[in-house]
């Protein structure tokens, strides 16, 4: 499995969401009739957001209340490349920016083929094909990592899903919702706006539940999931939900939050002049979004010419999370600026971009989940982006804060394997708290309790690999 470790993975993903993002005539104003837009409906696919008058929220759409559905699609995509799925929807709802100023954004609902779901072989310890058919939802947020608007999963998961986690949620019978949680401007990295995104997303779905989605509006129950990126905007839902969304208290009955980053400074330090380094320069551009005077400044310290100039680092604007990933490979991203990475971070820069940092790119800075809510939280001991000791503090202080949290410390793999080998244990998890399902193997902590557990969990990707790793060729049996 080595070509699936680091940056092989990536690279595969790269040639699932990299197909459909086109890279020009993204700022101009296309002609009408469209011809990018014709050709993507010719080709059997929606065209991307900045193309396509549906992402655009009606008049008076500010003066809603947070999750208002605004508009709804169904069938979304013309056709759907994950298994198990029948249909997909897509709602544009009220949300909030960083700020907590009137937003919007969109949410593509995955739904289950009972016929398919119903055919599964019985439970067995590789597949583990679900039996208790609960109505289940969980809304899983996507590691876009992205600048770019169209990047959002709402436009490339109508390719293919990149890593087979939706395809295993659907074989359990569930409901998978997917919010575009960077929002309009695809701000990346900025916590509050991913946090209120994903809220709004469930509140969403729940307003049409009964009439869109075919799940009883009462009795449905709901749970987020992230890795890395998603981990972030699941753990920034959980961090805000008390204060934003208590009316979703004994509806979201579970939260887990795989591979947590809980601060950008030490993350983007870990992750310069490596094939991660793109994620530095998106992170940054991202962050400094929604604040005009930091947005400013950082545009402002970009060299004008050479190698490493303004025009080479706000590429990226256009590029999808694995694009990036190759455009800037190995690249020590502070060339771009002027006074080096002293522009940025530490005592010689004017703290402009620590300061919207701190403020919306930590974990652990803002409420702990609501102590209702049980988080499973999963990270390899050997993260090399995120050093686990910030995590064990960040589950500190939810912990401290009242919240009841599973956490497992995985000494076995490196970041990317966990994305991998926490998939089942995050399946037990949900299986738990959605369908109250004893058979696993996973202790919720009571009210006021948290539990944390080393565990050796290797990785044994076979069966969890998505369709299109097999090229066609039937998954082994065993996974069934
Ligand atoms: C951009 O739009 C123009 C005018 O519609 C078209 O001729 C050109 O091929 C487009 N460029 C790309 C890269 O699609
Ligand atoms: C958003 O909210 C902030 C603080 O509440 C306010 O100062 C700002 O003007 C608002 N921005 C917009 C674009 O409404
Ligand atoms: C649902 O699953 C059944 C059984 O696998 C299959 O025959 C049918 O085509 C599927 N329907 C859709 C809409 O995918
Ligand atoms: C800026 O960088 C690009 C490569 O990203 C290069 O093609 C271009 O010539 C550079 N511009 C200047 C003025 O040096
Ligand atoms: C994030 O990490 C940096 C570098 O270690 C530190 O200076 C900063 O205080 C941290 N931010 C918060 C909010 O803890
Ligand atoms: C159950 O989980 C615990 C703690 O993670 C682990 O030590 C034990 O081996 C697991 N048991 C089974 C049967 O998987």
């Amino acid at each position: 499995m080595g070509q699936l470790t680091a940056f092989g993975l990536l690279a595969s993903a790269a040639t699932a969401l990299a197909l459909v993002l086109p890279h020009d005539n993204i700022t101009t104003s296309p002609p009408s009739p469209d011809p990018i837009s014709t050709a993507y409906y010719a080709a059997g696919y929606l065209p991307p957001p900045t193309y396509d008058p549906w992402y655009s929220p009606p008049s008076g759409w500010e003066s809603t209340v947070p999750g208002t559905p605004l508009r709804i699609r169904q069938p979304a995509y013309p056709s759907i490349n994950v298994r198990g799925c029948k249909d997909t929807l897509q709602i544009l709802y009220r949300s909030s920016d960083t700020h907590g100023n009137a937003s919007w954004s969109v949410v593509t609902v995955f739904r289950p083929n009972d016929t398919y779901f119903n055919s599964l072989p019985p439970l067995n310890t590789k597949n583990f094909a679900g039996r208790l058919k609960g109505r289940g939802v969980v809304s899983y947020q996507v590691p876009s990592d992205s600048v770019a608007p169209d990047a959002a999963p709402s436009n490339l998961l109508q390719g293919q899903e990149p890593y087979g986690e939706m395809r295993d949620l659907l074989m359990r019978g569930w409901i998978v919702a997917v919010p575009d949680y960077e929002g309009p401007r695809a701000s990346y990295c900025a916590g509050a706006q991913a946090g209120y995104a994903t809220l709004d997303a469930i509140r969403a779905v729940r307003a049409v539940a009964g009439t869109h989605v075919g799940i009883d509006p009462e009795s449905s129950r709901y749970a987020l999931w992230g890795y890395s990126g998603g981990g972030f905007a699941a753990g920034f839902a959980m961090e805000l939900m008390g204060r934003y969304a208590p009316d979703l208290i004994g509806k979201l009955v579970g939260a887990a939050v795989g591979g947590p980053s809980p601060n950008l400074t030490t993350v983007a330090q870990a992750m310069n002049k490596k094939d991660t380094a793109g994620l530095v320069v998106a992170s940054l551009v991202g962050v400094v979004d929604q604040w005009p005077e930091a947005r400013e400044y950082l545009r402002s310290r970009l060299k004008a010419e050479g190698t490493y100039n303004a025009t080479g680092f706000l590429k990226i604007e256009k590029m999808s999370g694995v694009e990036a990933l190759m455009a800037y490979k190995d690249q020590d991203v502070y060339d771009y600026f002027v006074g080096g990475k002293s522009d940025i971070w530490g005592s010689e820069s004017n703290g402009i971009i620590q300061a919207v940092v701190d403020k919306d790119a930590v974990m652990g800075v803002h409420e702990a989940p609501p102590k209702e809510v049980p988080v499973f939280v999963y990270k390899a001991a050997k993260d090399e982006m995120s050093a686990v000791e910030e995590t064990d503090v960040l589950v500190e202080s939810y912990c401290k804060g009242g919240a009841r949290v599973l956490y497992h410390r995985n000494h076995e793999g490196g970041h990317n394997d966990e994305l991998w080998a926490g998939r089942l244990r995050t399946m037990d998890f949900l299986r738990t708290v959605l369908d109250g399902w004893t058979g696993a193997n996973m202790t919720i902590p009571d009210v006021g309790k948290c539990i944390t557990e080393d565990v050796k969990v290797p990785l044994d990707v076979t069966c969890l690999l998505p369709e299109w790793w097999w090229g066609g060729a039937p998954r082994p049996a065993e996974c069934g």
